[in-house]
């Protein structure tokens, strides 16, 4: 039995699996347009992968209740897609008259955001009678490494994001296979609470990455980590979860429990070092993971992919394995549309009316 038997696969959108990967052979262009969460974005990039426009407009209104509020989500969606798709054309020196592929992303995120997206794809492609891509968000998050500079299958993929933390072996480009999966929170779920009991605003992932900066990483010892010379195999620093599976819900109740003890003076002398020792706890379990599939897989190219792949620790921490890294771009981490119109070009698009019925989803396809 291989390391590999009793995961399944990502396809691609609800199109029928094609055996092998199919890239968009248009001369023109795709119109990508991505609201799973809380970013309006939209996109044009060519068959090349070569990134015409990349429009994010992040939704700002939510940061006074600590997290995204869907229905908030979706009402400023809907306000923001005309304007977001225009800009992208016109960022792309180009019009509809041009655009050869709608992608959307079908999910999983949020519901009501999703369905912004996708019934503006579906006016849109239907107006032009042009096909429609309907793309998964995880497929997207993997495809970002297909852009421009391309980055090609055969190899892992660390994807960490708000809701999810997978290893993904990625031997096409319109599909992966789970290996790893979280089994609680997501890592970027760790950094946003992390940063809200420190006290930093939403999202937490990048304010938490600056106040670490200030502060020192074995200062406190957190679940998940190397902490402190203690071996990564087998020492107390040792991540819950067995095998190549995530666990972060412990290094969040860590964090907690030593806030609870500490005075609150105690507490914002320390936070840098709260900051800096937390992170580390996080990048060290990510890392550790990674390192233990590459090795299992017996695979030498590492890609990353998701909000917390924008952190420079990670990163850096990343570069150290020794496998052949490729990271995109800090703006192709976090939610975009490129992502999206990257992914279609590898899967089979729907064409006119077909994609008419098509209904967006709250979940993945199977359990993460
Ligand atoms: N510099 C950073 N350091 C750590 N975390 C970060 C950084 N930048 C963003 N993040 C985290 O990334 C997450 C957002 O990533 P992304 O937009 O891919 O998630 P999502 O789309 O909400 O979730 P999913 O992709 O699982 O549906 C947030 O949790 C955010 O805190
Ligand atoms: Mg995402």
């Amino acid at each position: 039995m291989s390391a590999l038997d009793g995961f399944g696969s990502v396809g691609s959108g609800s199109a029928p699996p094609a055996r092998r990967s199919v890239r968009f052979r248009g001369q023109g262009l795709v119109l990508a347009i991505e609201t799973s969460c809380d970013d309006t974005c939209a996109s044009v990039v060519d068959g090349d992968g070569v990134i015409r426009s990349n429009v994010i407009s992040s939704q700002h209104v939510h940061d006074r209740f600590g997290g995204v509020v869907p229905e908030i989500a979706a009402r400023h969606h809907l306000q923001l897609m005309n304007v977001v798709v225009s800009e992208a054309l016109a960022e792309a020196r180009t019009s509809l008259d041009e655009i050869e592929l709608v992608a959307v992303t079908q999910g999983p995120g949020l519901i009501g955001a999703l369905l912004v997206g996708l019934c503006a794809a579906k006016a849109i492609a239907a107006g032009r009678r042009v096909p429609l891509a309907p793309v998964d968000h995880l497929q997207g998050h993997v495809s970002a490494n297909f852009l421009s500079e391309s980055f090609e299958p055969p190899f892992l993929c660390l994807i960490a994001s708000g809701g999810h933390t997978l290893l993904a072996e990625v031997e096409e480009h319109d599909r992966f296979n789970v290996v790893g999966r979280c089994i609680d929170d997501a890592a970027g779920e760790a950094f946003d609470k992390g940063a809200r009991m420190l006290g930093l605003g939403y999202p937490g992932g990048p304010a938490l990455e600056r106040l670490a900066a200030e502060g020192d990483p074995c200062a406190f010892e957190f679940p998940g980590a190397n902490a402190k010379g203690r071996g990564r195999r087998g020492g107390r620093g040792r991540a819950y979860a067995q095998g190549l599976d995530f666990s972060f819900a412990g290094v969040k109740t860590a964090l907690l429990y030593r806030l609870q003890q500490m005075s609150e003076a105690d507490a914002a002398a320390q936070a840098a070092n709260l900051a800096a020792s937390y992170q580390h706890a996080i990048v060290e379990s990510l890392a550790d993971r990674a390192e233990r599939a590459l090795e299992r897989l017996k695979v030498d190219r590492l890609a990353l992919g998701g909000g917390v792949a924008a952190n420079g620790a990670l990163r850096r921490r990343m570069e150290q394995i020794g496998a052949r890294l490729h990271v995109p771009a800090r703006e192709l981490c976090t939610d975009n549309a490129a992502m999206i119109g990257s992914a279609a070009r590898f899967q089979r698009a729907l064409p006119y009316p077909r994609y008419l019925a098509l209904d967006a989803y709250a979940t993945g396809q199977r359990a993460l």
